[in-house]
């Protein structure tokens, strides 16, 4: 029988007088990397940071206390768990699993400060008009990889009958008549959004009648979301396909519910045995969710083994052979795994090109891997990369969470030392990210800004 979890509840998960808020810390430090070190032994995998955020979201629709396990000890958690405590509902942890009773939600406005630091939490939207028949959740802001409209969310609330408004910078949506209930409707997304088929499966869960969600996002952590829904009692038919049926009930119920691992820091991981040919396995993690890239790998050389037991072995080929990529909404190459694959592009035998076409300004990692002696040229959504013999350490910046990873992976690979500013980026996706790494054999360490000596500030990549 194994023993009752102790869980403590969570006033503030982040930023209290005692305890500065974790960006502090991170962008008080940096990670000096030092390259050329194979790796060997087995690297762990958490829970999809892109999952957990959303499904946290979606305990706002049940009015009782669900359990959700497996969830990443990460900076954008806490902050999703801090706006579920702005909205009253009570979280408690122990470890990686959160109780959330959401029985009672006293509040539909979603805080400003923290909105603001974690776009993610636009997701309750979907559930508090669902369960409260009004929301106010400020406008999610821009960033570095693009101005991350909410067009298509706004459109398909509307189209559930919500009123929505903006004013000063908040959406204010609700839902008129006595009964504040949202009804089913037909929606066609013009992009398949993985943020608004989430906010509008979800929203759908508790309207009345059928709602049918047409070109839908595929990925698995929609099909994760459906699933905890399901768990509580929602009806979700089609989920991983481009269409998805929703039949509306009137409540949902606890559940018990296991997010699924992160397919993209385990992508991350076997880029980084890639680039420093050496062999390691990364799990556990599903294949199935991995397929492009593990394609992808193949073809530049690498060998990739699935193992029983949910693990993926990589290991090196001959050489790293030049390969095309182009990002792609699920089931295409992710575009979460751009900036990293392209690190290893960097050292390929001959010319490659990476396309990015989800995001409208993800490739400002280029000018960075330069820095490391790569030869990338832009051209308007292309990357152009003529392989090179060899990386160079050198102090970089990352641009947003996938860029700090990939860089911080090109530094092991690369001759001499580098240092990577941009933690804040880096620690809200990747759990225990320089202890996963060092215990493969990496050589790397955080040390404060303050440590750093001069040479090693970048000058491309400052804040203009
Ligand atoms: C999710 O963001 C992920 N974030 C992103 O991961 C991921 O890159 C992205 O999906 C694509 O896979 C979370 O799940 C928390 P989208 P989301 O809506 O939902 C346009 C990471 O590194 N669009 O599918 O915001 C949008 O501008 C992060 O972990 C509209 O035009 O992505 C973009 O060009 C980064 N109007 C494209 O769709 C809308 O209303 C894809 O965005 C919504 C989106």
């Amino acid at each position: 029988m194994a023993a009752t979890p102790v869980m403590t509840p969570l006033q503030s998960v982040i930023g209290s007088p005692n305890r500065p808020l974790p960006e502090a810390i991170s962008s008080e430090s940096v990670i000096e990397i030092w390259g050329g070190e194979p790796l060997s032994g087995h690297i762990p995998v958490s829970g999809a940071k892109n999952s957990a955020l959303v499904v946290l979201g979606g305990t706002l629709l049940c009015s009782e206390t669900c359990r959700v396990r497996n969830i990443p000890d990460l900076m954008d958690i806490g902050r999703m768990a801090e706006v579920l405590l702005a909205l009253g509902l009570k979280v408690n942890r122990a470890g990686h699993m959160l109780d959330v009773d959401a029985s009672h939600v006293s509040h539909s406005k979603a805080p400003y400060d923290i909105v603001s630091k974690l776009r993610a939490s636009f997701f309750v939207i979907g559930p508090l008009l669902a369960r409260l028949g009004v929301a106010r959740v400020p406008l999610p802001g821009g960033c570095a990889i693009g101005a991350r409209p909410v067009a298509l969310h706004i459109r398909g609330l509307q189209a559930l009958g919500a009123q929505v408004h903006m004013d000063h910078g908040v959406v204010h949506a609700y839902v008129p008549g006595a009964r504040g209930k949202l009804k089913g409707a037909k929606i066609y997304l013009d992009y398949p959004s993985v943020g608004a088929t989430e906010t509008l499966m979800m929203a759908a869960t508790l309207a009345e009648g059928e709602t049918v969600i047409e070109n839908a996002a595929q990925e698995p952590e929609v099909v994760d979301l459906a699933n905890f829904c399901i768990a509580m009692g929602a009806k979700i038919r089609g989920a991983g396909t481009n269409t998805i049926i929703i039949t509306g009930v009137p409540s949902l119920h606890a559940t018990d519910y296991s997010i699924i691992p992160d397919r993209i820091e385990a992508g991350t991981y076997l880029v980084a045995g890639a680039l420093t040919k050496s062999e390691i396995t990364v799990g556990p993690v599903d294949p199935s969710h991995l397929t492009p890239l593990l394609a992808k790998l193949r073809e530049t050389g690498s060998k990739v083994e699935i193992e029983e037991n949910m693990n993926i072995r990589i290991s090196p080929g001959e050489k790293i052979a030049s390969v095309d990529v182009q990002t792609l909404p699920y089931p295409g190459f992710p575009t979460d795994m751009q900036a990293q694959f392209m690190a290893l592009l960097t050292l390929a035998d001959g010319n490659s090109i990476v396309t990015e076409t989800v995001f409208e300004n993800r490739l400002q990692h280029v000018a960075e891997f330069n820095r490391m002696g790569a030869d990338i040229k832009l051209k308007g959504d292309c990357a152009v990369i003529r392989g090179v013999s060899h990386l160079s350490g050198a102090p970089v910046t990352g641009s947003d969470l996938r860029a700090s990873a990939a860089l911080a992976i090109a530094g092991l690979a690369a001759k001499g030392k580098t240092t990577l500013h941009g933690l804040h980026h880096l620690d809200r996706g990747y759990e225990r990210f320089e202890e996963k790494l060092r215990n493969v054999g990496a050589k790397l360490r955080r040390i404060p800004l303050s440590e750093v000596d001069s040479a090693a500030q970048p000058t491309i990549g400052a804040e203009n």
